[in-house]
């Protein structure tokens, strides 16, 4: 081994005991995408894995703080954001990405940055009337009287993903249930049992 001889995947994946990954969760704003992020980042962290939640509001107070949210604008957003998860998918972390991410296109665009099967879409999916109903941020009121123009959902379109690896309802599953068929998706692609 020279002393610049890059550090190889395989290299990565022995010292972390699991494989890089995007999880990519798309969604409404309310439906329970940080939540879940959040949640799933707890139980694999526990488990020993390089884990990190790059989350919509938190990369548009920095990376991304430029953008609005035109639909040019999302897309940009999203492209940086598929960006940034590449990277941390080549330093060998599980990356939980929580973003509206309302056009399959985009989505499709940050899926053909990573090697099949390491990146999963995660279709994190609540009736428009519940994610209103809870409304965490005030931010649907605000959107219904007109205050917020293209807001996701009641000006701005969102399409639903076509074939996702997972769907999670948080109107019939616990988040603790959401997490379970998440890791166990990541079992079954061979994502945390890559050394076993
Ligand atoms: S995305 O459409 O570009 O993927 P992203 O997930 O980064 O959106 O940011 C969404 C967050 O921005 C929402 O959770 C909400 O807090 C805030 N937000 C502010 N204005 C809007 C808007 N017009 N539409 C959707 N979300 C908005």
């Amino acid at each position: 081994m020279t002393a610049t001889q890059p550090v190889s995947n395989e290299e990565r994946l022995r010292r972390a005991g699991h494989r890089g990954a995007v999880v990519w969760i798309t969604g409404l704003s309310g439906a329970g995408k940080t939540t879940l992020a959040l949640a799933a980042e707890r139980a694999l962290f526990e488990r020993g894995c390089r884990v990190f939640v790059l989350d919509g509001d938190k990369v548009r107070n920095g990376l991304c703080a430029d953008l609005g949210f035109s639909l040019p604008e999302r897309s940009e957003n999203i492209r940086r954001i598929g960006e940034v998860a590449r990277l941390f998918y080549e330093a060998g972390q599980i990356v939980l990405v929580s973003a509206i991410s309302p056009l399959q296109a985009d989505r499709e665009r940050a899926r053909a940055l990573i090697p099949s099967p390491y990146f999963l879409e995660v279709y994190c999916r609540c009736p428009l009337a519940v994610c209103e109903q809870r409304d965490p941020k005030g931010l649907y009121r605000k959107a219904r009287a007109g205050l917020l123009p293209e807001f996701t959902g009641i000006s701005s379109p969102y399409e639903e993903p076509s074939s996702p690896e997972l769907i999670v309802d948080s109107t019939t599953s616990s988040v603790d249930e959401e997490v379970a068929r998440l890791l166990d998706a990541l079992e079954r692609k061979q994502i945390l049992s890559a050394l076993a």
